[in-house]
């Protein structure tokens, strides 16, 4: 037998609704907001994401499947899909198309990552890219729609942090600041973190090691280095989400893991996910045009981790099975009039399924039972000959009588109260 690869999941039958939900919500809501759907690559060359999410970052350090194509080039699984959107947008010169400045997708990606409750090295993303303005509205919309996201599926426990990281300027003179308050506490932090004052010290600030929460409680905030320009775009993206009435709370550390951030970033954590608990995330990536060859333009984005979103998912969200209708034909012109009358209902929109390996009614019945039927069309060499099925309720055991010309329609109104 051969196994599924560790951190790697299927995802059975019995998990479809919720994540058809789930699902169709992300599409309705970012069309409902004026996003349009893209698709991009699930592979890219190595290349992207290293110049993207930064050659100092976990992602690139330990968590890309990357592998040499045939002609000896690197080529990666996306890791996330904010790099390949901008890729695409550079490459076809979307940002001349006045109906792609906002854009949506949702797809696997790949993560190299210890598999544990709510990670996996593949897993699922909503996410989101508006580009083009550098207005606070458009981070406060993007904002909004992650909000209602999560508040339309009644998710609950959720809580939204924001931070500003400032222009690249700003970050400049902060990170000299904090490599001098670091340098004297080398010994207090962990192995990880004594690399990352030299190769990318903000993150030095979201380790979760309490050492280093320790040695670095007293370090400067990025939030005293901001400028007036960075402070006046976040005061004005906190003024919009009072006005919307998204609760959030300020947190100076929240640096995130992807090196193109600047300006605006926010994360959603779920009390109910453990751990790992981080269900949202993103963020302004104002440089990263220009860092992958295209023209400066300003952009801002986030994305969801569907598997961590079904983990929260209250079961009063997941719907219930559409009713359906079994067909119980057998003898010769009974399983004739059986399979003729599923292609009937089929054409009306009515689910109809049998079981070709029962003959009788009695096995017929209990292949019902088992797939859990609502209702059961009963047509034998007798009901045929008489010109009418029996219809059985599997719930309440109740058989009517009902004529076939007519049974397509008699059932169309049965499923439908
Ligand atoms: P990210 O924070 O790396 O951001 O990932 C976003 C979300 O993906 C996380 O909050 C989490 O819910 C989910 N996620 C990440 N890794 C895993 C994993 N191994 N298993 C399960 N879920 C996971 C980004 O990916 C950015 N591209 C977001 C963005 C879009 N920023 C701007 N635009």
């Amino acid at each position: 037998m051969i196994r599924g690869i560790k951190g790697v999941k299927d995802i059975p039958p019995s998990q479809i609704p919720k994540w058809s939900v789930v699902e169709k919500t992300a599409h309705q809501l970012a069309q409902g907001y004026g996003f349009k759907e893209i698709r991009i690559p699930i592979f890219e060359p190595t290349e992207l994401y290293i110049r993207s999410i930064g050659g100092a970052t976990d992602i690139v350090e330990k968590e890309m499947y990357t592998f040499l194509d045939r002609d000896g080039s690197s080529l990666t699984l996306r890791p996330e899909g904010t790099a390949g959107v901008v890729r695409s947008f550079i490459e076809h010169n979307l940002i001349n198309e006045p109906t792609c400045k906002k854009l949506y997708y949702i797809g696997p990606m790949f993560r190299h990552e210890r598999p544990q409750a709510g990670r996996f090295r593949q897993f699922h993303q909503f996410g989101v890219e508006m580009v083009g303005t550098t207005n606070p509205y458009a981070d406060i919309e993007v904002i909004s729609l992650l909000w209602r996201f999560f508040s339309s599926l009644e998710l609950p426990g959720l809580t939204l942090e924001v931070n500003s990281l400032g222009e690249s300027s700003d970050r400049q003179v902060y990170k000299e600041n904090l490599v001098t308050f670091l340098n004297p506490k080398i010994e207090q932090l962990c192995g990880n973190c004594r690399r990352r004052i030299d190769t990318n010290p903000l993150r030095v600030l979201d380790c979760k090691v309490p050492q280093c929460r320790t040695a670095t409680e007293d370090a400067p905030k990025l939030t005293d280095f901001l400028s007036q320009t960075s402070k006046d775009h976040f005061n004005q993206v906190l003024t919009g989400l009072d006005t919307l009435s998204i609760p959030y709370n300020l947190n100076s550390r929240l640096v995130r893991g992807l090196d193109y951030y600047s300006m605006t970033t926010f994360e959603v954590s779920c009390s109910s996910l453990g751990a790992q608990n981080a269900i949202g995330a993103g963020g302004r990536y104002d440089g990263l045009f220009e860092t992958l060859g295209g023209k400066s333009t300003p952009a801002i984005g986030f994305a969801i981790g569907l598997e961590r979103v079904l983990l929260a998912l209250p079961e009063s969200m997941i719907p219930h099975p559409k009713p359906w209708v079994f067909v119980a034909g057998f003898g010769p012109l009974g399983s004739q009039a059986g399979f003729s009358m599923m292609d009937t209902l089929r054409s009306i929109g009515i689910t109809a399924n049998t079981d070709h390996n029962a003959s009788s009614l009695k096995s017929l019945l209990k292949s019902a039972d088992r797939l859990s039927a609502p209702f059961v069309l009963i047509l034998g060499d007798d009901e045929v000959s008489q010109h009418h099925a029996i219809l059985r309720n599997m719930q309440t055991k109740a058989q009517e009588i009902i004529p076939l010309s007519t049974a397509s329609f008699t059932l169309k109104d049965r499923l439908s109260g």
